[in-house]
């Protein structure tokens, strides 16, 4: 399996932050915000890694991360989204990359407390479809929201004005190699994006996609609030805990060299 970080955008919620530089590069507590997002796919051994990167100040991520050696990578991938179309399309520039493997796709601007290895590897037993991680918040409408029934999603609202469930989609998807071709057949939405939320229920619709409840906390950090919840909270707890099982969950996908 291979991951994808998303760092596109011109994080223009948080203006005058963002003036100079990108919204993934600012600090979350003791480390750049996009150290979190690539971490959690290192801690899931994921090793390929691909991060997607846009605006004016795309130069600063090679400087501050280089190939990638601060999380014990060989090599770091690169691409450079022109505009921001949107979270799918930002995934689209990743088809080439993928190269027929499945992907692993996180949110730059993502944090969680604990790992994602449970998902990983009920993934990989999967095989086909998607699978997406949900947590419970009280603010809801502010994410893209699954409608829960029994143990199956049968639709994603993507911040609805009242969702149909506290069940927050939260950016960490798992695709199959067919997630490019859904891509392709999308339409911008009103916001003039190409939303992963319709990508989801592209899956939702062919009955493949599957989820889980992730443990520990989550946050996004793209509004001014969210980036202080982060702080606060990784200065807390700290973030991308690993625990034993974890590991060796990761150990062994490392060794099937997926
Ligand atoms: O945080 C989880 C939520 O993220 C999900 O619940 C929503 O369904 C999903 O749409 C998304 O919502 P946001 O409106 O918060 O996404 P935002 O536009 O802030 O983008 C999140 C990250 O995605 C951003 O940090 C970088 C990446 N991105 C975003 C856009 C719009 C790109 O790489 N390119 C883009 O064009």
């Amino acid at each position: 399996m291979k991951g994808v970080v998303l760092a596109g955008g011109t994080g223009s919620r948080l203006n005058p932050l963002t003036k100079v530089t990108n919204k993934h590069l600012l600090p979350v507590y003791d480390k750049p915000m996009v150290y979190y997002p690539i971490q959690t796919l290192v801690n899931a051994g994921i090793q390929e890694i691909l991060l997607v990167t846009g605006g004016k100040n795309a130069g600063d991520f090679l400087r501050l991360l280089g190939n990638g050696r601060d999380f014990g990578l060989k090599h770091l991938n690169y691409t450079y989204q022109e505009g921001e179309g949107g979270i799918a399309e930002a995934l689209g520039l990743a088809e080439d990359f993928a190269d027929g493997n499945p992907v692993c796709v996180v949110l730059g601007d993502n944090i969680i407390e604990m790992n994602i290895c449970r998902a990983v590897d009920a993934f990989r037993q999967q095989r086909r479809g998607a699978k997406i991680l949900l947590k419970e918040v009280a603010d809801a409408e502010r994410f893209g929201v699954a409608e829960i029934r029994g143990d199956y999603v049968v639709g994603i609202e993507e911040k609805p004005r009242t969702p149909k469930s506290n069940f927050a989609v939260i950016g960490v998807y798992l695709y199959d190699t067919t997630v490019f071709e859904k891509i392709h057949r999308l339409k911008p939405s009103g916001r003039g994006e190409l939303e992963i939320t319709d990508v989801n229920n592209f899956y939702v619709q062919e009955g493949t996609l599957t989820y889980e409840t992730l443990d520990g906390w989550w946050t996004d950090a793209g509004t001014f609030e969210s980036l202080l919840r982060a702080n606060h909270l990784v200065a807390k707890t700290g973030a991308n805990k690993i625990s034993e099982e974890a590991d060796a969950a990761a150990a062994a996908v490392r060794k099937a060299g997926q």
